[in-house]
């Protein structure tokens, strides 16, 4: 399936770059007429690793030597998995213990130096119900794995703050690097907070209507995921079926200007953005991939009856050019809302590649 769609995508390319060559492959031929890039879709989704029931992969970071940083929400761990090699099995980077629920947001911040979020103990209904969530510092510089893959050097990891007043720390991002400044979504409170990874200060610096979870919602979370582009905040919103975006300060982590909502779209966990400004967004709780373009949703791949991506938490891209159009994604399995209310399956790190759409 995959070959059949990428010979049709290469010969419509050529075709047409001769009439067309500005139009980034937009259509493919077949039986002697054009259709629409729809006829690539589903994108296939290829399995990295797979876990076992119950494994919650929630969010993922791309090292530059291409190996994945993934974040567990089953218990505070932080693994590492490479997709190029042979043996997939995680390597536990860091078991933060009980005191955490779990981990979720991760980005990085300097070479190789990558910051995670680790959720206080929480109920049912996302509140805290001891202890307190917390951001850590992993520096991966120190971790070393030998010829046998044994690891002989670990990373070396710190906390960098905690965060009482925080509700539900969720998707995180890096806003300016030089000033060490990094944002998380708070889902349950609705706001955005700036944390200065150096000092470990923080506060709240965005807080949107666009951000909370409708009352109506079956999960009262609200913004999700978060990425800075061209100077605006985007968030995704769980609990309110918009994706939007804010003008933010690279300097104070505040908005610098009004909330825009830049599509409709259900039930988004995280996203992300592929070079092209294309956002792919992750439905957890309806097993989908959809993509947004010019305000437009197109889902890509799985589906809310089927396993194939059965509670998918976040993407990321390569960073190598052979890489940059691969998205990696993490799953829960639909431990978050079953597939068909009762079936749940093995969460998995999977990857697409999207090349072929434009
Ligand atoms: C966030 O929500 C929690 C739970 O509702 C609440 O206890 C806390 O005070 C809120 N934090 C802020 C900063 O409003
Ligand atoms: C979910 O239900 C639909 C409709 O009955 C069915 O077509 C689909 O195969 C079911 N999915 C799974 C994974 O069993
Ligand atoms: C998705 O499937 C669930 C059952 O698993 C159902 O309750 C829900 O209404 C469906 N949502 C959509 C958007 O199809």
């Amino acid at each position: 399936m995959l070959s059949f769609t990428l010979t049709l995508g290469l010969q419509a390319f050529v075709i047409l770059s001769t009439v067309t060559p500005s139009t980034p492959s937009p259509v493919v031929q077949s039986s002697g007429y054009l259709e629409t890039r729809s006829s690539v879709l589903p994108l296939a989704a290829s399995t990295i690793y797979e876990a076992s029931v119950p494994t919650w992969h929630e969010n993922l970071a791309v090292r530059a030597n291409g190996q994945l940083l993934v974040t567990r929400m089953d218990a505070a761990i932080l693994e590492l998995i490479d997709p190029a090699a042979t043996n997939t099995t995680p390597i536990i980077i860091n078991n933060f213990g009980t005191a955490y629920a779990g981990c979720l947001g991760i980005t990085e911040l300097g070479s190789d130096v990558f910051y995670v979020v680790a959720a206080a103990p929480f109920g049912s209904n996302f509140a805290k119900t001891s202890g307190t969530s917390s951001v850590f510092k992993i520096d991966m510089n120190t971790f070393a794995v030998d010829a046998n893959g044994n690891v002989v050097g670990g990373a070396t990891i710190t906390k960098v703050a905690d965060l009482p007043t925080a509700g539900f720390l969720n998707g995180m991002t890096t806003l300016n690097v030089n000033a060490g400044l990094v944002v998380i979504a708070d889902s349950l409170n609705g706001t955005v907070y700036t944390l200065n990874v150096l000092t470990g200060t923080y506060k709240v610096t965005i807080d949107d209507a666009k951000m909370k979870a409708l009352s109506t919602a079956i999960t009262p979370l609200g913004i999700n995921g978060v990425k800075i582009r061209n100077g605006y905040l985007y968030f995704s919103n769980t609990g309110n079926p918009i994706f939007s975006r804010i003008p933010i300060s690279s300097t104070t982590g505040c908005a610098t200007g009004s909330s825009l909502v830049v599509a409709s779209i259900p039930q988004v966990d995280d996203f992300v953005f592929r070079a092209d400004g294309t956002a792919w967004m992750s439905q957890n709780q309806i097993q989908s991939e959809s993509v947004v373009k010019n305000g437009v949703v197109t889902l890509v791949a799985g589906n809310n009856f089927s396993t194939i991506l059965a509670g998918v938490t976040a993407g990321q891209f390569g960073r190598s050019t052979a890489t940059a159009n691969i998205l990696y994604l993490t799953t829960n399995g639909g431990l978050a809302i079953p597939v068909n209310s009762s079936i749940v399956v093995p969460g998995k790190v999977a990857y697409i590649d999207t090349s072929q759409y434009s």
